[in-house]
C-alpha cells in the first residue's frame, strides 16, 4: 500500500519521468500523489497525470493509500520539514508518530498534515540541527517503531536516503540512473538487475552509485541480483482495462507456468513435493484471492488423500498450531501482504518450517521461505487478481497431481481459449446481474472456492454485494433473502447431484437462476454456459475464468473503474 520512488542519475533528468515511474506503481494506493524534485513540491488528489516541466538528478515520489488522515493535498505526500530542509515519502505506518510528534511540537516543530509519515521529516531536521545526516539516520532508526520504507532528501546533498523496515524497498540499477521504488515493475522495464533491502538496512544513493548500511550505521555489502518478470506480448490494454487483458492472458501464463514446473523450476517442485510428504501438518496461509486459491488447493489434495489446512493468514496466529513438524507454505501474488509476512513469522518463531508460492520475484515473502515457487502470471497491473488466481490454482493442482490427482494438465490453455469464445454469453449475463444489488453465487466441494472467489471479484469490480456460499449452508439462513428474480449462479460439477437440488431450492422460490457447469444436458439452457471439461480439477480453474468474466462485463456495464476500484490496493502492506 502506497508506492514510493525515488531516482539518482548522473546527469539531469526530466522530473516529470518520477510520476511515469510513480504511475507504474499506481496499483498501490491511488488517493493522491506527489513529487520533490529538490525545487519543485507537487501534491494532488486522484489518479497520477505525468505532468510538470523541470529537470533534476535526484527525486521522489509517492502514491498514497490513505491510512492516519484524509484525503486532501495536504496529507499527500512528500512532506517537508519546517525549514524545507527535509523532504520524505513513507510507506507503512509509525506507530509511535503521536508520542514523536508531541515531543517534536515541544521543540517548536509546526505540522502541517495529519499524517504520520510526517513526524519523520521533522525529526531529521532535528537531528542534523546537531549532527551530520549520517548520525540522524541511526537516530532515526532507533526512535522510529512500526513500519517504513522511507525515502528522504537532505537539502545540500546530492543523495536520496532509504531506510526499511518492514516495508517493501528495492534498488534498480539501470544505465546512468538508480531508482528506488517499492516494487520492481517500477523500474522492471529499464532494467533487470536489483537489489533487495532486508529489515533495518539503509542506503545512500548519489550520482555515482549506492553504498549500503545496516541501522546503526554501519556499512554492509548487498550484491545486485538479476530478476526474470515475464512480459505478455497480447493487446496492449483490451477495451482500455487491464482487467480484461490480463484475464485473457491466462492461456499464456498457464503454458508459461506448466513449462516452467517441467524445466527450471523442476528441482524446487519436486523438493516441495518431498516435504509435504515428510511434514505431518501442512498449512496454507494466505489472504483474499489467494485464499481461495488455498482452498481450491486443499480441495485437490484432499481428493489424494493428503490432509491440508488453510488459514486466512490476519488470522493465522488465532487458529494454527504450529510447531517443528508444520510446514507453512504462504501463496501470495504479490509477496509483500503484511498479514502473510505475519503469519510466517509466527511460523517461524514456533519453529516451523516455510515454503512460499508467489508471484512477484524476490519479494518479501519469497526471501523469508526456505523454498519457493513462482507462478510466472508476470506483472499483473489490475488490482483485481485474476490471472495470477488461475496461475495458484494451476500450480496447486499440479501439486495435487504429484500426489496422484488425475488431471490432464496441458490442455487447460485451449480450453481457455473455448471458454473466451463464449464471452458474449457470459457478457449477457453480467448484464442481467448487474441490474440488481445483490447476487448469491453457490457451489459446492470444488466450486466453493470458486463461488468465493467469483464474488470477491464482482463485489470489487462493480460494487455489487454478492456472496459466494456453499449451497448446502443456503437453507441455514442466507435463503431467507431470495425473493423474486434474485439472482443466483450456481457452479454445478458434473459429478454432484447436491449443488442441483440447492439450485432447485433456490429457483422454487423464485431466484433466477445462471449456471456455469460441465454438466453435459445443463449447459444448453439460456442463462446457462457450458464449461468443456469433464475433469472437475479443470472444472474449477474453468468456473473460475468465467467468473472473473462474469464480474469485468458486470463492473462495465455498470461504468465502474474496474481496474482500480475505490478503498483497494494491490499490495496490501499494512495490517
Ligand atoms: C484480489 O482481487 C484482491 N484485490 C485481494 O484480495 C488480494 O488477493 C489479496 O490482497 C492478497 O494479495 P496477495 O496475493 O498479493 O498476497
Amino acid at each position: 500500500m502506497c508506492g514510493i520512488v525515488g531516482i539518482v542519475s548522473k546527469t539531469p533528468y526530466p522530473s516529470r519521468v518520477l510520476l511515469d515511474r510513480l504511475k507504474r506503481l499506481e496499483y498501490r494506493g491511488y488517493d493522491s500523489y506527489g513529487l520533490y524534485d529538490g525545487r519543485t513540491l507537487l501534491r494532488r488528489i486522484g489518479g497520477i497525470r505525468v505532468e510538470g516541466g523541470g529537470r533534476t538528478t535526484a527525486g521522489i515520489a509517492h502514491t498514497r493509500w490513505a491510512t492516519h488522515g484524509g484525503v486532501s493535498e495536504r496529507n499527500a505526500h512528500p512532506h517537508l520539514s519546517c525549514d524545507g530542509r527535509v523532504a520524505v515519502v513513507h510507506n507503512g505506518i509509525i506507530e509511535n508518530y503521536e508520542e514523536l510528534r508531541r515531543g517534536l511540537l515541544r521543540k517548536g516543530h509546526r505540522f502541517t498534515s495529519e499524517t504520520d509519515s510526517e513526524v519523520i521529516a521533522h525529526h531529521l531536521e532535528d537531528g542534523l540541527r546537531r549532527r551530520p545526516v549520517e548520525a540522524a539516520l541511526p537516530r532515526l532508526f532507533r526512535e522510529l517503531k512500526g513500519t517504513f520504507a522511507v525515502l528522504a532528501m537532505v537539502r545540500g546533498r546530492d543523495e536520496i536516503f532509504a531506510l526499511k523496515r518492514d516495508s517493501p524497498l528495492v534498488l534498480g540499477a539501470a544505465e546512468g540512473r538508480t531508482i528506488l521504488a517499492s516494487d520492481i515493475y517500477a523500474f522492471s522495464d529499464w532494467t533487470d538487475r536489483a537489489v533487495f533491502f532486508e529489515n533495518d538496512e539503509m542506503a545512500a544513493v548519489g550520482p555515482s552509485g549506492a553504498r549500503f548500511f545496516d541501522a546503526t550505521g554501519r556499512p554492509i555489502r548487498k550484491p545486485a541480483r538479476t530478476f526474470r518478470w515475464e512480459q505478455d506480448r497480447g493487446p496492449r490494454r483490451t477495451a482500455g482495462h487491464y482487467m480484461l487483458k490480463e484475464i485473457l492472458e491466462e492461456p499464456a501464463a498457464v503454458g508459461r507456468l506448466l513449462f516452467s514446473l517441467g524445466g527450471d523450476q523442476k528441482p524446487a517442485f519436486d523438493r516441495l513435493v518431498r516435504l509435504i510428504r515428510r511434514t505431518r501438518k501442512v498449512i496454507f496461509a494466505s489472504c483474499g484471492t489467494s485464499y481461495h486459491a488455498t482452498l481450491l488447493g486443499a480441495y485437490y489434495l484432499h481428493r489424494t488423500g493428503r490432509e491440508v489446512q488453510t488459514l486466512i493468514a490476519s488470522e493465522f496466529r488465532h487458529f494454527a498450531k504450529v510447531d517443528a513438524e508444520t510446514l507453512v507454505v504462504a501463496v501470495s501474488q504479490s509477496g509483500e501482504t503484511m498479514d502473510v509476512i505475519d503469519a510466517l513469522k509466527y511460523a517461524r518463531a514456533n519453529g516451523g518450517r516455510i515454503a512460499a508460492i508467489v508471484n512477484v520475484p524476490h519479494s518479501t515473502i519469497q526471501r523469508m521461505s526456505e523454498l519457493s515457487l513462482n507462478i510466472l502470471a508476470g506483472p499483473e497491473v489490475c488490482v483485481a487478481s485474476t490471472k495470477a488466481f488461475v496461475n495458484q490454482a494451476v500450480l496447486l493442482l499440479a501439486l495435487a497431481r504429484a500426489f496422484g490427482f488425475p488431471v490432464r494438465l496441458e490442455t487447460i490453455p485451449d480450453r481457455l481459449r473455448a471458454l473466451f469464445r463464449q464471452r458474449a454469453r457470459l457478457r449477457a449475463m453480467a448484464v442481467r446481474i448487474a441490474r440488481s444489488r445483490d447476487v448469491y453465487i453457490i457451489g459446492r466441494g470444488l466450486t466453493y472456492p470458486v463461488a468465493r472467489e467469483t464474488a470477491l471479484k464482482i463485489k470489487e469490480t462493480s460494487y455489487i454485494h454478492a456472496e459466494g456460499m456453499m449451497g448446502g449452508e443456503l437453507k441455514h439462513g442466507t435463503i431467507a433473502l431470495i425473493e423474486k428474480g434474485t439472482p443466483v449462479l450456481s457452479l454445478i460439477n458434473a459429478g454432484d447431484p447436491d449443488i442441483i437440488s440447492n439450485t432447485k431450492e433456490v429457483e422454487a422460490r423464485g431466484a433466477e437462476i445462471f449456471v456455469l457447469t460441465n454438466h453435459p444436458t445443463l449447459g444448453g439452457d439460456r442463462n446457462a454456459v457450458h464449461l468443456k471439461t469433464a475433469n472437475d480439477g479443470k472444472f474449477g480453474i474453468l468456473a473460475a475464468a468465467a467468473g472473473q468474466l462474469i464480474a469485468y462485463y458486470a463492473a462495465a456495464a455498470l461504468g465502474r473503474p474496474i481496474d482500480k476500484p475505490r478503498n483497494l490496493a494491490k499490495s496490501v502492506t499494512v495490517k
